[in-house]
């Protein structure tokens, strides 16, 4: 995987700042897209998702996939998978379960803890690191792919149009 120069921070100094960044985001979804949620326990991936999930129309819960692995959502005309690896022991896993049919050109995939199946799980366009920053978290974002360089763009220029509290940093 090749990834791309560009990138970009984002200071989340607070979890509706978290679900602002979501909201955004999901703006910049198209079918086809991977993205991966990295970053510690705790470091808000799954509130990431959920605030996308919730910005493209679904009304009901948007569970945490930890103990489903994946949780599957119709929504904006898109088939979205939300995924959480966390619980796999090793990364074939990931092929064992079948998972690979869902990464196709109809789909948008959302990927918990993506380590944990590496070697097995698409590249992604997309990936978001979030870490702790004090009771606050950063989201460093890199595009591996042009799809995923066009999202940070578009994040930018949402940005620069002044529909975002989240404040991106950037190069
Ligand atoms: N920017 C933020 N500042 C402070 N707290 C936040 C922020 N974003 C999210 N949180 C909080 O972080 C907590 C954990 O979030 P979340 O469950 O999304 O983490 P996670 O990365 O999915 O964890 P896991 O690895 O266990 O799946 C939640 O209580 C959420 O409210
Ligand atoms: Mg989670």
């Amino acid at each position: 995987m090749h990834g791309t120069d560009v990138t970009a921070l984002f200071d989340l100094p607070d979890e509706a700042a978290t679900q602002e960044l979501g909201k955004n985001l999901a703006q910049t979804l198209l079918p086809g897209q991977v993205i991966f949620l990295e970053g510690d326990l705790g470091a808000g991936k799954t509130t990431l998702a959920r605030a996308m999930i919730r910005a493209l129309g679904h009304t009901g819960p948007v569970k945490s996939p930890t103990y489903a692995l994946v949780e599957v959502y119709v929504v904006s005309s898109l088939y979205l998978y939300h995924f959480d690896f966390y619980r796999f022991e090793s990364p074939e896993e990931f092929l064992d379960a079948g998972f690979g049919e869902y990464f196709n050109e109809a789909s948008v995939c959302l990927v918990e803890w993506p380590d944990k199946a590496v070697g097995c799980v698409p590249s992604p366009d997309l990936r978001i690191h979030l870490r702790h920053a004090g009771s606050a978290r950063v989201a460093e974002l890199a595009a591996s792919s042009e799809r995923g360089a066009s999202c940070i763009r578009t994040l930018a220029s949402i940005r620069a149009a002044g529909n975002s509290c989240a404040t991106p940093d950037l190069p």
